[in-house]
This record gives C-alpha cells, structure tokens and sequence, in this order.
C-alpha cells in the first residue's frame, strides 16, 4: 500500500489509473470499514482509502480533539483488507488557510435529525468530501449505511453538482449483540458497551409497532408520533438521552404523511447518548 500525505503525489500516482474507488474515513477504523475497502476493490482499478479527521464537521463542544487517532493500526488493516493507496493529509494539506468556500446542502435534508442535534455537521461533511473527491477524482465512492442520512447528502451533492462518481453504499456490520460497528463505541465502558444494545432492539422495536400498525390500517401521523414518544421514554428510562428515535421516508427523510395508500418505503433512525457516548443507527423496514 502506498502512504501518500499532499494532493500533488496523490495526483501523480492515480494519473495511471482511470477508475479509482474511494473509501474517505476519519480513521480508527472497524470490521465497517475494511468491508467498504472490500468494496470498493471490487468497483475500481485502484483502491483508495483517506483518514482525515475533519475539524470542520465538529461542533465547539464535540470530540474533535479526543476523536481516536490510531494510524498506525488503521495502516496495517488497510494493507490486510488489500487497499492500494492511502491518502493521508495533514490538516495544512487540506485546509491551508480558513475554509471560507463551503458546500451548503438543503436544509430540509442537511438541518433535520442529525443536523438539528449537530448544526453545520453537514456542511463540513459535504465541504470535506468536496475536497477529498477533488483530490482523490474518483470513479466509484464508497460510503457506510450506518451514516443513512450522510450518505443520502452526499448522493445529492455529487448529483447536484453533476459529479463523475458512482456512489454506493455499504451495509451495516453488526456485533454478535446487534450492535453497529463505530469508532464511537470504544468510547463504551464495560457496562455501557453491553447496555448499547438497547439502541438497535428500540429501532427495531418501533419497526415492528409501525409494520403492526400500518398492517391493521391504525396508522397515522398522531399514532405514529405516540409509538415514537414511547420508544424513547422507554429508552431514556434505562439512562439514555435521545435525540431522536423517528420513522422516515426512505427517499427524503421526511416524516411519512398517510394521504394515501402507505407503501412508501421506510426507515428508522436514532441517535441517543450513554453516558459520553453519542450513538447513531438506523434500520429500513
Ligand atoms: O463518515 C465519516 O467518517 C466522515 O463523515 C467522512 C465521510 C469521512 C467525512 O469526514
């Protein structure tokens, strides 16, 4: 694997390639993440994975400074799950002055749920990734599920600005208990890490009393924000803070209406806090 740190050398060495497949990351890197490599080397001519940990997408209280850095691990992963270049640039490298030019995803996809809870994530999000696939050109991208409504703001823009890069989405990799692979969950005590669980069975939960629902023809917006409520009272009991535990549209995250018939395809998404550590997961249905 070849460990590249400015823009100039990683152009040099993808000048030889015609369909690069990326796989950008903020490093501290999980079984997830190697399956996106994994992917991605079935997609491309050359593979290529960034860490960057982007100072942009935190907000003034999150974890940018303790964000785990782990690169000489996340190397030798890489160079096992077979990835052939990794770009790796210094902040100077990226951000050489003040980033004042910024991609501004729509609000009404960019400022809900994880951009109500995290304002500006996504606009540091979609700058980052701008500037990585400016950096990188790549054919094919390659982004993890567990990050649904990235994933989704990332798609936008790369059509939007009518990007030459194929997106694809990874699923999710779970533990033996449910739990979805993250960097985030070494931040888990013992204890926490065997109650995190919780999080997937809610989602899973409120699935289930929507599906039961929407199948005895009882469903409604009013019902569905009751089956909401309960869902994290019922996790907030057991010691979490909950952002949101919510149903939406698959195709724009907005909440579904019930007009007319309701074989919209759905999804669950949650986000909620044990103890320091903030957890995100989500399931389709
Ligand atoms: O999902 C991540 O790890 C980050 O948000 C990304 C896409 C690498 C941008 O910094």
């Amino acid at each position: 694997m070849k460990l590249i740190h400015t823009i100039t050398e990683l152009r040099k060495v993808l000048g030889q390639h015609h369909s690069p497949a990326f796989v950008p990351t903020m490093g501290n890197l999980h079984d997830g993440h190697l399956a996106l490599v994994r992917q991605a080397k079935t997609l491309g001519d050359v593979t290529v994975a960034s860490i960057f940990v982007n100072r942009l997408q935190f907000g003034p209280n999150e974890d940018f400074d303790t964000y785990p850095r782990t690169f000489e691990a996340d190397c030798t992963k890489l160079e096992n799950a077979g990835c052939d270049v990794l770009f790796a640039p210094k902040e100077q490298e990226l951000y050489p002055e003040p980033q004042t030019f910024k991609v501004l995803p729509p609000p009404e996809l960019a400022d809900i749920l994880e951009g109500h809870f995290r304002p500006g994530f996504f606009t540091g999000v979609c700058t980052v990734v701008m500037k990585l696939f400016q950096a990188v050109q790549p054919a094919h991208a390659v982004f993890g599920m567990k990050d649904y409504q990235q994933q989704m703001v990332l798609r936008r823009m790369v059509q939007q600005f009518n990007m030459p890069v194929a997106m694809h989405t990874g699923a999710t990799l779970r533990a033996n208990d449910g739990l979805a692979l993250s960097s985030r969950n070494g931040y888990l005590s013992e204890t926490e890490r065997a109650e995190a669980v919780q999080l997937h069975q809610a989602l899973q939960g409120l699935a289930h009393a929507t599906k039961a629902a929407l199948q005895r023809g009882e469903l409604n917006s009013h019902i569905l924000q009751g089956l909401e409520a309960q869902s994290m009272a019922k996790l907030n009991e057991r010691g979490w803070q909950t952002d949101y535990l919510t149903v939406r549209r698959r195709h724009d995250l907005q909440a579904p209406k019930f007009s007319t018939e309701t074989d919209e395809a759905l999804v669950v998404l949650g986000a909620s806090r044990l103890g320091k550590t903030r957890l995100i997961d989500n399931l389709e249905f």
